[in-house]
């Protein structure tokens, strides 16, 4: 667990997880940091507490007292966020501290009633609601529903102006030596916005109406620091993740990077012989591309790079009359994310039927994911120079199409 000095009297406490399924679906193949935050008035607040995956807080006891926190002395959990990555740790403190007080929204209360039961003190704050700890540390409360769940809130402190944001401005990947954002290399710093862009595309996308009004409610702020819940710190310019997530929820409607993903699959080779002829005309032009060879890739990669690309190809033969069907998995997760707006061009190989297309429109329709599609290339068994032609052809209006989702 990492212990860092944020500014006067607020710290952080971190650790790093790996080898998880976050939420218990994804598989974050580079982890996760889950960030605390303590605020030391004559009274002490912890914000967001953690714990080990393993829900053992004792590595956190120690930190604390290595900061002259004794747990036992703890006196409010701000939780800003009852998801248990956050607050799972409140079930075994309640041993050790029996006189702490949770502050948190109505919708939290309930949650906390639900998940640790009825015994623990709650203290409900609504928008603009104080706590002075004393010491000129003020905390002030600030809801934001649905950044993930109903029950979230932003929690502000006025002396040093930091805002903890708990799941917003959040991002996957752990820590190495480096949390604050000054202290990123240009490596670090591209490894964190793609992380950023996994974390908000496995976990965040869905919500992205609510996301968008917490981002202009941020803006509200006299802002030195954001403090999220997960990755990095920004002291030097906070403005940089609140850009970027302005540039995530875009994606989310539909534009993207000067990038193309193709999502594909094939049994047998025919419809792979058409991928690489396709990969080959993009890098031909130019264009950046991510390729996701369903079943091999998680659907963690799958919804972040989606995500982020400008166009979409699908690649993907008829099997049993219907889609290929670890891509048709992959696009139903896709549409259930609420990845929307996205240009895109299917192909594929057919044997004694067609269906691959039938399916893909229902998946597309039931999701109500609205994607602009050209004509699909749909070939029997191998793709012959005229299939290849026209595939080509179509590439290019994809090429031509993408120039206005590109951001
Ligand atoms: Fe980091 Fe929604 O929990």
């Amino acid at each position: 667990m990492k212990k860092i000095k944020i500014t006067n009297d607020v710290y952080m406490l971190s650790i790093n997880v790996s080898d998880i399924l976050f939420e218990g679906i994804w598989d974050i193949a580079n982890g996760v940091t889950l960030n605390s935050y303590i605020v030391k008035g004559e009274k002490t607040a912890i914000i967001d507490g953690v714990v080990g995956w393993d829900g053992v807080p004792e590595s956190l006891y120690e930190n604390l007292s290595e900061i002259d926190v004794d747990p036992k002395d703890i006196d409010y959990l701000i939780v800003n966020h009852m998801e248990p990555d956050h607050s799972g740790w409140i079930e075994n403190f309640k041993k050790i501290n029996d006189n702490f007080t949770i502050v948190c929204t109505d919708k939290a209360a309930k949650l906390v009633d639900a998940f640790y039961g009825n015994s623990i003190k709650i203290q409900v704050v609504k928008e603009g609601d104080t706590l002075d700890l004393g010491n000129g540390k003020v905390l002030s409360f600030h809801p934001v529903p649905n950044v993930h769940w109903p029950d979230t809130m932003y929690t502000y402190e006025r002396d040093s102006k930091v805002l903890f944001t708990c799941d917003m401005y959040g991002a996957f990947g752990k820590f190495d030596d480096h949390v604050f954002d000054d202290e990123l290399t240009e490596e670090e710093v591209e490894f964190f916005e793609f992380e950023g862009i996994r974390y908000f595309s496995n976990v965040m996308n869905t919500f992205t109406p609510a996301l968008k009004r917490a981002i202009a409610k941020s803006k509200e702020f006299d802002i030195n620091v954001i403090a999220p819940g997960h990755g990095p710190v920004y002291r030097n310019n906070p403005n940089k993740i609140i850009d970027d997530y302005t540039r995530f929820a875009q994606y989310s409607e539909g534009a993207g990077k000067d990038e193309v993903t193709i999502l594909w699959g094939s049994m047998y080779g025919m419809t792979g012989k058409a991928v690489e002829f396709a990969k080959g005309i993009l890098e031909r032009e130019g264009i950046k591309v991510n390729m996701l060879e369903m079943p091999y890739k998680s659907e963690s990669e799958v919804v972040a790079n989606v995500l982020k690309s400008a166009a979409i190809i699908i690649a993907a033969p008829t099997y049993e009359y219907k889609m290929f069907p670890p891509v048709a998995a992959a696009i139903d997760e896709i549409g259930r994310k609420k990845i929307l707006g996205k240009l895109a061009f299917r192909f594929g190989s057919y044997g004694w039927s067609g269906g691959a297309e039938k399916e893909l429109a229902e998946i597309v329709e039931k999701n109500k994911m609205k994607w602009d599609f050209l004509e699909s290339v749909e070939f029997e068994g191998a793709p012959r120079e005229e299939d290849l032609a026209k595939i080509e052809a179509r590439i290019m209006d994809l090429i031509e199409k993408m120039k206005e989702k590109v951001i």
